[in-house]
């Protein structure tokens, strides 16, 4: 379907509202779920394609999995050495956390499987799991350049490596860890920089001792995981389109609660507060081990910055609506240390900076990051390139335009945000969309 975005320029977000769950964590939910053993129940489940291409590839493999159902999921556990060969390939569509997590568990298991993506997941880079796979003995083959989909041989016993990864990346971090589950022995994994820890926060929860120590983590395999109650947070990358659009358009007012603020999720707080927003987080708890609050955001003058590097993992989806954020501040914001933007669901480099000089907006890609001067935000048609951040950062960039922005090519933004263009519009976004 041809899904475009219309939002009529000006405006101001207000009010209080809830945003979907957080996608990392339910995906793992489902795959945690699907390997313990008991019955998980999960609320606050994401609905999204993303996580449905998750689920639909564990009911493939023979668990019992009811739901979603107003975001609640029930999975009977079917442990570690249950799951059964599915009877064709898993289609995993846009969803790269999918195919990357479960490279890792597919490698372990003694059936053969192959996984397949949509044609952005098909240009995807897989030989960042692959061979480190390949390493604890597994047998993977991609395309030849390294691209899906990935055919994975059952069958081969694995052994557990220490592994330093060369990006970070908490998928990569994930997918070794889940193999190492099955692996004889330790695996563990060293990241250059802290990345989102739900994995191991979840494994956990579901009893399996996981040591941290500086920036390595280990765990044994040969263990096994106890079914467990989730409670997913609301998903700080899906709040940070409202964050922004509050931050940037003046007499807004709005709180997002029940917000996951992980502290390796939080690079979008810390990164707008440098900048001068007004956000403050309200009633902090915790929920089923991951801290949760209510974030409140009003409308404020933003300055430009240049952008630490430590927090360009804490940050690593939030950057599309980042620039956006720029581009409405007053001076240079400078984003380096950031190359792996470019191989995410779009080269989000290049896609934002060509949106956002149709929009009359001064910014100058560079091979890591961006050069962005605030000014004054045009208006016309620029491309999503399938791309949902990208698509949900430019409707709010409308808040600050001149005239009216038109997105192309917006039905991705279900992946992770179903029901986006309607809750923008009861806080206030002059956003139509139309299917074609
Ligand atoms: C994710 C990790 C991140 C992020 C993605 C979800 C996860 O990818 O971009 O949207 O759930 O582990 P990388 O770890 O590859 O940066």
């Amino acid at each position: 379907m041809n899904v475009t975005f219309t939002v009529a320029a000006g405006g101001k977000l207000n009010g209080r509202l809830r945003v979907p769950g957080d996608k990392s964590i339910s995906h793992r939910s489902i795959m945690l779920g699907s390997l313990a053993e008991g019955t998980t129940e999960v609320e606050g489940f994401l609905e999204g394609e993303d996580n449905l291409a998750t689920l639909n590839a564990f009911r493939a493999m023979g668990v019992d999995i009811s739901g979603p159902d107003n975001g609640r999921v029930t999975i009977q556990g079917a442990g570690l050495h249950g799951l059964k060969a599915p009877t064709e390939p898993l289609y995993l569509g846009n969803s790269g956390t999918s195919m990357r997590l479960l490279a890792g568990l597919m490698a372990a298991q003694a059936f053969d499987v192959e996984m397949s993506g949509d044609a952005s997941l098909s240009k995807r880079p897989m030989r960042r799991v692959t061979e480190p796979l390949a390493s604890m003995g597994a047998v993977l083959e991609t395309d030849p350049d390294g691209t899906p989909p990935i055919h994975v041989k059952g069958g081969q016993p694995l052994k557990g490596v220490h592994y330093e990864m060369p990006v970070a990346s908490a998928q990569v971090k994930s997918c070794m860890l889940l193999a190492g589950l099955y692996a004889e022995g330790e695996t563990c994994v060293t990241e250059p920089a802290p990345t989102r820890d739900h994995t191991e926060r979840m494994l956990r929860g579901f009893g399996y001792e996981v040591r941290s120590e500086g920036n390595r983590i280990c765990l044994n395999g040969g263990g096994r995981l106890s079914a467990c109650h989730i409670d997913v947070p609301g998903d700080i990358s899906s709040a940070t389109f409202f964050m922004v659009g509050a931050a940037i358009s003046e007499g807004s007012d709005i709180t997002l609660e029940h917000v996951g603020i992980n502290p390796t999720r939080i690079g979008v707080i810390n990164i707008l507060k440098l900048m001068g927003a007004d956000l403050s987080l309200e009633n902090q708890r915790e929920v089923g081990g991951e801290p949760v609050a209510d974030i409140r955001v009003r409308g404020s003058k933003l300055k430009g910055i240049a952008i630490p590097e430590e927090q360009v993992p804490l940050a690593i989806d939030e950057f599309p609506a980042l620039f956006v954020a720029a581009a409405c501040a007053e001076g240079e914001t400078v984003l380096t240390g950031a190359r792996e933007l470019r191989v995410k669901e779009s080269d989000r480099i290049q896609v934002m900076a060509d949106g956002l000089q149709i929009l009359g907006v001064d910014a100058v890609p560079t091979e890591d990051g961006m050069v962005i001067r605030g000014g004054p935000i045009g208006s016309g048609r620029v491309e999503s390139h399938g791309d949902h951040r990208i698509a949900m950062s430019f409707a709010m960039a409308a808040l600050r335009a001149e005239g009216s922005i038109t997105i192309n090519d917006c039905a991705n933004v279900n992946t992770s945000f179903p029901g986006f263009a309607s809750l923008s519009r009861e806080v206030g976004l002059g956003i139509e969309q139309t299917n074609g």
